[in-house]
C-alpha cells in the first residue's frame, strides 16, 4: 500500500500547485491565458479535492492508526494534509459560489492569500512525507528558522485556537450582515 500512497499523492499536489498558479495568473495577468485560468479554475479545484480524499484514504492504509498517532512526524503529516484539504475546500466553495465574479475587486486577494497559504501547507505535507521515507529536503530547515522542527508535534496554544474561533465568528457575522445590505 505504501507504493500506492507514494503514487497517489502526486495528484492532489499537482492539482493544488496548478490551482495556485491559475489563481495567480487569473488574478494578476490579462489576456487569453488569464481568461483560461479563471474559467478552468473550478474543475481543477474539484479534481484536487477528489484526489486529496483518495490520497488521504490511502495514507491511512499505509500505517495503522496507532502508529500514526504515536509518531509526532506522522501526526504532523496528517495534520498538514487535513489543513491543505480544508484551505482548498474553502477556495472551491468560494469560486463555486461567486462564479464569474470570483476575481472581482477584493475577492481576488482572498483567493490569492488562501492559495499562497495552502501552497505553503501542502509543501509542508510533502516535505514531512519525505522525512517519513527518509528523503529529507532543505524546506524543513526553512520551517525550523520559523521556529518549528517537524520532528516535534505542531503545537498551538489554546488562546490562539480561541482567538481563531473568535476571528472566524466575526468574519461569518460580517459576511452575513454584508449579504443583508447588498440585497
Ligand atoms: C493530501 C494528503 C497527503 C499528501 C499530499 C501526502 C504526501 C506524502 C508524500 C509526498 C510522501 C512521501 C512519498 C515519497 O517520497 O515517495 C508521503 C509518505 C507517507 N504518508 Fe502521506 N500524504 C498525504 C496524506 C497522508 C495521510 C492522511 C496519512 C495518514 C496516515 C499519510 C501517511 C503517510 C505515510 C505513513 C508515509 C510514509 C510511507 C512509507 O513509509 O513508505 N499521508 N506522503
Amino acid at each position: 500500500m505504501s507504493g500506492i500512497h507514494h503514487m497517489l499523492v502526486h495528484f492532489p499536489l499537482g492539482f493544488w500547485a496548478l490551482a495556485t498558479l491559475m489563481i495567480l495568473v487569473g488574478g494578476f495577468l490579462n489576456g487569453r491565458f488569464a481568461d483560461i485560468s479563471r474559467a478552468g479554475l473550478l474543475p481543477i479545484l474539484v479534481l484536487s479535492l477528489l484526489a486529496a480524499c483518495v490520497a488521504i484514504a490511502s495514507g491511512f492504509l499505509v500505517w495503522t492508526l496507532d502508529a500514526v498517532i504515536y509518531s509526532p512526524l506522522a501526526r504532523n503529516h496528517v495534520l498538514t494534509a487535513l489543513w491543505s484539504l480544508g484551505i482548498f475546500s474553502m477556495l472551491t466553495v468560494l469560486v463555486w459560489r461567486t462564479g464569474s465574479r470570483a476575481f472581482d475587486g477584493a475577492r481576488k486577494w482572498v483567493l490569492v492569500v488562501l492559495a499562497l497559504t495552502g501552497m505553503s501547507i501542502f509543501a509542508t505535507t510533502g516535505t514531512i512525507g519525505g522525512h517519513l521515507v527518509g528523503a529529507t529536503t532543505q524546506f524543513s530547515d526553512l520551517l525550523k528558522l520559523f521556529g518549528w522542527d517537524v520532528y516535534n508535534t505542531f503545537y498551538v496554544p489554546s488562546w490562539v485556537v480561541a482567538a481563531l474561533v473568535v476571528i472566524g465568528l466575526v468574519c461569518a457575522v460580517a459576511g452575513i450582515r454584508s449579504q443583508g445590505t447588498n440585497r
